[in-house]
This record gives C-alpha cells, sequence and structure tokens, in this order.
C-alpha cells in the first residue's frame, strides 16, 4: 500500500535552525509541504520573509507557495534576537534576492484558506512565535477541525529558559497566541529546550555535514558554524541546540523521542516569568493533558537521520 504524503503548513522564523528544519521538510517524499509562512520572531517580518524565500530557492523548491504573516505578537511588542542569529536571522551565507517572490495573499488568510477547503486534516509545524496560527484561529475559530496536530518547537521546563531564566524564546515572543493553540482542542507535540538541547551541533557532525559536498549540506555546515557561536558561548557546550529540526526529525522518525502526556499552562500575565510553560510532568495539578511534551531523543539517531536528508540533495 503506498501511504501518501503529510499534508503540511510549515510557519516559522528563519534563523539558522529553522533553515534547516526547512531542508528537511522540502527533501521528504514523506511530506507534501502546502506552504511555508514567515512570522517576525528571531529577526523582523521583512527578514523573515526574505529568508524564507532564499532558503526554498537553495533547496529548488520554489513551487511551494511563501507568505509573509504577522510582524509582530498577537499582544506583547516584538521581541527579536539578532545577538543569536545575527542581523539577518540566517548569517553564515550571504543573503540574495532570489527570484522567487512571496504570494501576495496574507499568510494568516493562507493558513484560514488553506484548512477551510482541506477536504483532509493538515499537519501544523510552527518552529517560531505562534503569532499566525493563532490569528488564524482567532479569524476563523472553525479551522481547528482541519488541523490534524500541531508540531511546534517551543516552551521549556527543566531546562528552564533561553530569553528569561524561565521562557524559551518562542514562548516568551507571543504567549498569548501560545495559550490559543495550546486550548485549541487539536493534538500537540511538543518539542521544547528540554529536548532540543540534547541534540548539539558538534564540530564533527558539522563537519560530516559539510563533507557531503552538495550546495544545500554546505549551506547547512555554513549556517551551523555561524549558529554554534553563540549557544557554545553561553552554554559552554560545544556546539549549538538544533531546536527546529527536531518537529520533523519527530514526522520523519518519530520513533527518535520520547514524549509524554501533560498538562500544560503558559504564563501571559507575570512581568517575571511571562512565556513560562508550566509543564506538568509529573501530574501533580490532576489537569488533563493537553500537550505530548518531548523529554527525551537518540542524539545519534537524530543526527544520522539529518545527514542523510541532507545528502538527498547531492542525488541527481
Ligand atoms: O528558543 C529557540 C527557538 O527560538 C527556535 O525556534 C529559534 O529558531 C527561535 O525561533
Ligand atoms: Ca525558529
Amino acid at each position: 500500500m503506498t501511504h501518501s504524503a503529510l499534508p503540511i503548513i510549515i510557519d516559522c522564523d528563519p534563523g539558522q535552525d529553522d533553515a534547516l528544519m526547512l531542508f528537511m521538510a522540502l527533501k521528504a517524499p514523506e511530506l507534501e509541504v502546502l506552504g511555508i509562512v514567515a512570522v517576525a520572531g528571531n529577526v523582523p517580518l521583512a527578514a523573515t520573509a526574505l529568508n524564507i524565500r532564499i532558503l526554498a530557492d537553495i533547496c529548488q523548491r520554489t513551487d511551494v507557495p511563501l507568505f509573509a504573516g504577522c510582524d509582530k505578537p498577537l499582544i506583547q511588542p516584538l521581541v527579536t534576537a539578532e545577538n543569536v542569529h545575527g542581523k539577518t536571522g540566517i548569517d553564515g551565507i550571504e543573503l540574495y534576492e532570489p527570484q522567487v517572490q512571496l504570494q501576495t495573499q496574507h499568510g494568516v488568510d493562507f493558513i484560514v484558506e488553506t484548512l477551510l477547503n482541506a477536504t483532509q486534516q493538515i499537519t501544523i509545524v510552527a518552529t517560531g512565535p505562534l503569532t499566525n496560527i493563532a490569528a488564524a484561529i482567532l479569524k476563523a475559530p472553525q479551522i481547528t477541525d482541519k488541523i490534524k496536530q500541531f508540531i511546534i518547537m517551543g516552551g521549556a521546563m527543566f531546562e528552564g529558559g533561553n530569553i528569561t531564566p524561565s521562557a524559551e524564546f518562542n514562548a516568551y515572543v507571543d504567549p498569548h497566541a501560545f495559550d490559543i493553540v495550546l486550548k485549541a482542542g487539536r493534538p500537540i507535540f511538543a518539542f521544547g529546550l528540554d529536548v532540543t538541547h540534547q541534540v548539539l551541533s558538534s564540530p564533527d557532525r558539522i563537519a560530516a555535514i559539510r563533507n557531503l559536498d552538495n550546495p544545500v549540506a554546505k549551506t547547512a555546515a555554513d549556517l551551523l558554524e555561524y549558529f554554534d557561536r553563540y549557544d557554545s558561548q553561553k552554554y559552554g557546550t560545544e556546539g549549538a541546540p538544533l531546536h527546529d529540526p527536531c518537529t520533523i526529525a519527530f514526522l520523519l522518525q518519530p520513533e527518535l523521542f520520547e514524549l509524554k502526556a501533560c498538562a500544560c499552562q503558559i504564563e501571559t500575565n507575570s512581568e517575571l516569568t511571562l512565556g513560562h510553560t508550566a509543564v506538568d510532568f509529573w501530574q501533580v495539578t490532576g489537569k488533563e493533558p493537553n500537550i505530548q511534551w518531548a523529554h527525551t531523543v537518540d542524539v545519534e539517531g537524530f543526527f544520522t537521520l539529518l545527514t542523510e536528508r541532507l545528502a538527498v540533495y547531492g542525488d541527481h
């Protein structure tokens, strides 16, 4: 029996790690990428929107429609992370003006229209602040019936925060959007810092990617070499955590991850702990679980998958 590809919409804020996620997704026969939507996050929307164009062009996937979504969070002022990702968001490679253009439709309207017209449920992969997803749900709540599942990079529990002591960046930038997704009543598979901090792109792993000797793998290695510098220094580790590719790795090889059904709430008021994801891992609240929280990953298996999927770009 042939397995038809899983239809997905990708919402992201490239970001070097978002780029690696896109490289995996755009060459995966298991996935049908219906569209890629940029959101403001790591860098402002103008930059993330240019970056999805460049990254789709590098992957020779300019057949996938590209959209710009929201340029700021639902309520919070935009917080960006140029200190981590560089001014462009994908520092490490030369930017250029690709031929492929954005669709004129707003990304939120693309999400709403695609889901309303869908004849089968669609998976939402989100690796930036969840602003576009939440805005789409606010605009047309009935779209949740067409959402198969959310696969998100966001949140932190045992690992602590990366933008504040208690909050992970994507959750912190738009906690109100994260809250809307948590309450959307659809399955959520969440890859927070608890698991992404286990997958570190060490120099050896980057060298293995560079040795694949194809343009996309070279781009990935260049991006990772830049991305490594900040987190390696911050955490004193050899390599930076590859947050966003965990989402696609899960879709391609779910057995790489261990997840636990947990009740999760997010702080949307406190200045001190804004964006904190209170993941009830030990079930002390008695609340019904609303997410599958990833907590363990087969690190070697992850990098084998990542390297294999980048190698395919060299096949002709
Ligand atoms: O906290 C890490 C997350 O924030 C990643 O998705 C990174 O790209 C940034 O968006
Ligand atoms: Ca991201």
